[in-house]
């Protein structure tokens, strides 16, 4: 890889792929390194201090592989971790949290949002009080089955479209109890994404989805320009720097590491890269 802008993108597991397939067409000139700590996951269920101590070894990991600036697209590690982070590395940070209330915030008209999200997610009340400071109202749900069974490829089966139901009847049920007429679904999960055809299906058509891989990599865009640190977008800038006659692929731009199974990490992350993958490297951060 030549060094442009190289750009670290960080979750528990394979889930912020869904960021970084955002993030490809956003910034054709930039590079990406793409830290997936698949060997600790799930984070959601962990606690602060242990969610803080993997992320900020992830973030350093790709600091020192030369990245220039972090992409959290971990919401569980976003909403525990992001000042240990910030603490811990000298490069400009973005987490998720923030982007996804600020863009709820944009699109809702009842001002109430309902966010789906892990465990950990969910008690930090890290949503709650980004999308407060937008003047939004936030129901906050918790979703513990669904990061297991998109993880086990069950994206379109019947138990998870049961699941999801549930999940989403018992977040009703609470809105209806508080008076709250959430307009907006944000998706404050790197998982969740996957589920949007049976999210589609079983909400309301008047019903907004948020899905925060998007906005995200709208933001880091508008970040990195606010910090002039945007690459040139024309890619034979990029071919003129690496030497090249062709246009690179979105994959030859990208490094991946794992903590864990290389093939496992293959196969379920190209369904969330939606494309397949180069070689993914084995790294070790401990225990
Ligand atoms: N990446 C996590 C998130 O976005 C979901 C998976 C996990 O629990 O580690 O919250």
């Amino acid at each position: 890889m030549s060094a442009l802008l190289r750009i670290g993108v960080f979750d528990s597991g394979f889930g912020g792929l869904t960021v970084l397939r955002a993030l490809l067409p956003q910034m054709p000139a930039a590079e990406f390194l793409y830290v997936g700590d698949t060997a600790r996951l799930p984070y959601g269920s962990k606690s602060q201090a242990t969610i803080a101590r993997y992320a900020v070894e992830s973030a350093q990991f790709l600091v020192a592989q030369g990245a220039a600036y972090l992409v959290i697209a971990c919401n569980t590690a976003s909403a525990l971790a992001l000042d240990a982070i910030r603490d811990a590395v000298t490069v400009p940070v973005l987490g998720v949290i923030e982007t996804g209330a600020a863009s709820a915030a944009a699109i809702s008209k009842s001002r109430d949002v309902l966010v789906l999200a892990t465990d950990a997610t969910v008690q930090s009340h890290a949503y709650a009080q980004a999308c407060a400071a937008h003047g939004l109202r936030a129901l906050e749900k918790s979703c513990p089955l669904l990061v297991p069974l998109i993880e086990e490829g069950w994206t379109e089966h019947p138990i998870t479209d049961e699941v999801l139901r549930i999940y989403l009847e018992e977040a009703m049920q609470t809105a209806r109890e508080r008076g709250s007429t959430p307009d907006t679904v944000l998706l404050g999960c790197t998982h969740y994404p996957l589920l949007r055809p049976l999210l589609e299906r079983a909400l309301p058509p008047s019903m907004q989805i948020l899905d925060s891989a998007e906005t995200t990599a709208a933001c880091v865009r508008h970040d990195l320009e606010a910090r002039n640190l945007l690459p040139p977008e024309s890619l034979s800038s990029l071919h003129a720097a690496r030497g090249e006659d062709e246009t690179p692929s979105p994959a030859s731009r990208c490094r991946f590491f794992a903590t864990d199974s290389i093939d496992k990490f293959q196969r379920l992350g190209s369904r969330f890269l939606g494309h397949s993958m180069q070689a993914v490297e084995l790294m070790d951060l401990g225990g």
